[in-house]
């Protein structure tokens, strides 16, 4: 058998990691500001977590959604400790497709309407109501094509207002920061209005912080910057450190019934432990502070380069934009000075690093951009 060949990839087998630096298996050192994709929050093989998993998985690895399992009471409490909504209620799945797949049921099981507000360039997963939502025909199959959902213009609060005027909406989803879309800050003042005709409405805010929270912004939901609460948050990427854990969480005028959402996977044993790993040591280490600081340090940093068309982003998740004469630069990055970084269409460079980024690897990196920048001056002028 062979693998069905969907990822173009690059050719480099990472065998081993400390940290924000991994290791092909020929030896090389990478310093990896692409933290495969956002996920990886508190650096790879973190020996607190590394323990905690070693010490949960000689326990018992998983057992289903039938009995009782303290460690997801505990992890809610965590969570609810670490990111400040303490009176939600967390409900446990496996990704984030599935995380805001579950919101945008749960939101209209809760006002039974079924109208969804979702922006243009937006990403919100795979499965079928995300994709749906999911501003991106190229990966929407038609069976997954619905006239339940209305793209709106990215931070346009008069299309807004206009689309709860005419229509039933049942829930808005949007990205705190769109990534995929290219690294887009929502403006606090939208995402107010978004509240705001939620509340008008009974309809339900969902903030989809699968890439842009979890501490990533300097703030835990990169939402919190408009000093509004989202009715329902989802969360991913960096929630497990790499093993797979989702959620949502739920805000309490939103209330449950049995056999209202449920998954085989969701909250078991190992991902509960994984979860909790994860919020210790970022409440320990203060990495959402780290996260705002080292971020803003390398936003500040890079708006000084004059090629970069565009520095956008907060804390550490930053898109670098840059003129079609430089899309050869995270290449370069990558092959000349083995730094790992994302990508967004046509040409930014998406840093999103572990939150405990050293201001040392962000200081490898400019200096290593700066060469890939001034070198192109010389061949292009
Ligand atoms: C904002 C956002 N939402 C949802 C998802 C989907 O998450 P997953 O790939 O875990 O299903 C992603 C993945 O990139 C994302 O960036």
């Amino acid at each position: 058998m062979k693998l069905f060949d969907v990822y173009p990839i690059n050719p480099i087998n990472i065998v081993k990691g400390v940290g924000s630096l991994v290791y092909d298996d020929k030896g090389t050192e990478y310093l990896d500001l692409y933290g495969g994709h956002a996920v990886i929050s508190i650096g790879h093989t973190n020996p607190h977590y590394v323990k905690r998993l070693e010490d949960q998985l000689h326990r018992i690895g998983f057992y289903s959604n039938s009995v009782e399992i303290p460690l997801q009471a505990e992890l809610a409490t965590k969570l609810g400790h670490v990111s400040g909504k303490e009176d939600y209620q967390l409900f446990l799945c496996n990704s984030g497709a599935e995380a805001n797949e579950n919101a945008l049921k749960l939101a209209s099981f809760h006002n039974g309407k079924k109208k969804i507000i979702a922006f243009r360039k937006s990403f919100h997963g795979r499965t079928s109501l995300a994709v749906a939502a999911t501003d991106n025909p190229k990966i929407v199959a038609p069976v997954n094509e619905t006239d339940n959902i209305i793209f709106l213009p990215w931070n346009d609060e008069a299309a807004l207002e206009q689309a709860f005027s005419v229509n039933e909406i049942s829930s808005v989803i949007i990205e705190g920061i769109q990534g995929v879309g290219g690294i887009n800050v929502a403006s606090e003042s939208f995402l107010q209005k978004i509240r705001s005709l939620c509340d008008t409405h009974n309809a339900v805010f969902i903030a989809d912080s699968v890439q842009c929270g979890y501490g990533r912004t300097g703030k835990f939901f990169s939402h919190d910057f408009a000093g509004v609460n989202a009715d329902i948050y989802t969360m991913a990427k960096g929630m497990g450190n790499g093993f797979p854990i989702g959620g949502i969480i739920i805000s309490p005028k939103i209330q449950p019934s049995y056999g209202m959402l449920g998954t085989t996977f969701g909250g078991n044993h190992l991902a509960c432990a994984a979860g909790l790993a994860v919020l210790e040591v970022i409440e320990q280490e203060n990495l959402v502070q780290n996260a705002g600081e080292v971020g803003n340090y390398l936003i500040s940093e890079l708006k000084k380069f004059e090629q970069v068309k565009e520095v956008r982003g907060r804390g550490l998740m930053i898109g670098i934009d840059l003129p079609e004469e430089l899309a050869h630069a995270r290449k370069e990055l990558l092959n000349k000075h083995h730094i790992f970084t994302g990508e967004a269409k046509p040409n930014v460079i998406r840093l999103l690093p572990a939150l405990n980024l050293t201001k040392a690897h962000a200081d490898r990196f400019l200096e290593a951009f700066s060469t890939v920048l001034n070198h192109s001056t010389v061949i292009h002028s």
